[in-house]
């Protein structure tokens, strides 16, 4: 069974309590938040009092996926936000150890998120510190865009580097994900699917999670 984390980027804004009642009701896992800061990626989302607001509303662990420069500066607020996952991007960090051990000393669980183009050989020496790897599977900064397809090597890839380093971290695939694309990366690895479009533009929403959810390797 894969854990489901939809994207909440892809709610409606205008009604964000009730999308949160629809996904609590449902049998998703985590709530996957974007943030996005217009340097980092080239689109902005929303920000700390928006997701104080989920936070209060969700009864889902929350996973925050920070598309930001400098992200460790956040990490008070990221926690009082009470979070589960805090993902910071690998391009992001100059030093990354030093990030993952204060996610983890704060009680997050310490994920690094790598971008397309960033190959998974990057994460060689930080691999058994981490609770969580998420790969991007489009280019940050927007839902419904086209899944990359070489995301599914790539996950393919990073299982078998995390299982020869001794690492337990999960792998998250992020962008694109929907019930197809979803059970290759399964087969191929994954453990955690973040779905935006797929989920909140579906007819029947808790269908698609339910799809999701289901597939296995
Ligand atoms: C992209 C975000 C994703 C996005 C996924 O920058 O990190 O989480 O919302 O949306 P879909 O599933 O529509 O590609
Ligand atoms: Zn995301």
């Amino acid at each position: 069974m894969a854990l489901v984390s939809p994207s909440l980027l892809s709610a409606d804004f205008g009604n964000l309590q009730r999308d949160i009642e629809m996904l609590n009701s449902g049998a998703c896992d985590w709530f996957h938040l974007d943030v996005m800061d217009g340097v980092f990626v080239p689109n902005i989302s929303f920000g700390f009092p928006v997701m104080e607001a989920v936070a209060r509303a969700a009864r889902k662990p929350l996973d925050v996926h920070l598309m930001i420069v400098e992200p460790q500066k956040f990490l008070p607020q990221v926690k009082a936000l009470g979070a589960k996952v805090m993902n910071v991007h690998y391009e992001a960090c100059t030093h990354l150890h030093r990030v993952v051990q204060q996610i983890k000393d704060a009680g997050m669980m310490a994920g690094v998120t790598l971008n397309p183009h960033t190959p998974v050989c990057v994460l060689e020496e930080i691999a058994a510190d981490l609770d969580l790897v998420m790969l991007m599977s489009v280019n940050p900064g927007f839902g419904g865009q086209k899944f990359i397809a070489h995301a599914v090597d790539k996950t393919r890839r990073l299982r078998e580097l995390l299982d020869r380093r001794g690492s337990k971290a999960l792998i998250e695939i992020d962008g694109g994900v929907n019930r197809e694309t979803g059970k290759l990366l399964v087969d191929a690895g994954a453990d955690v699917l973040v779905a935006g479009s797929a989920i909140f533009k579906a007819s029947d929403p808790e269908a698609e999670v339910l799809a999701l959810k289901a597939l296995t390797r």
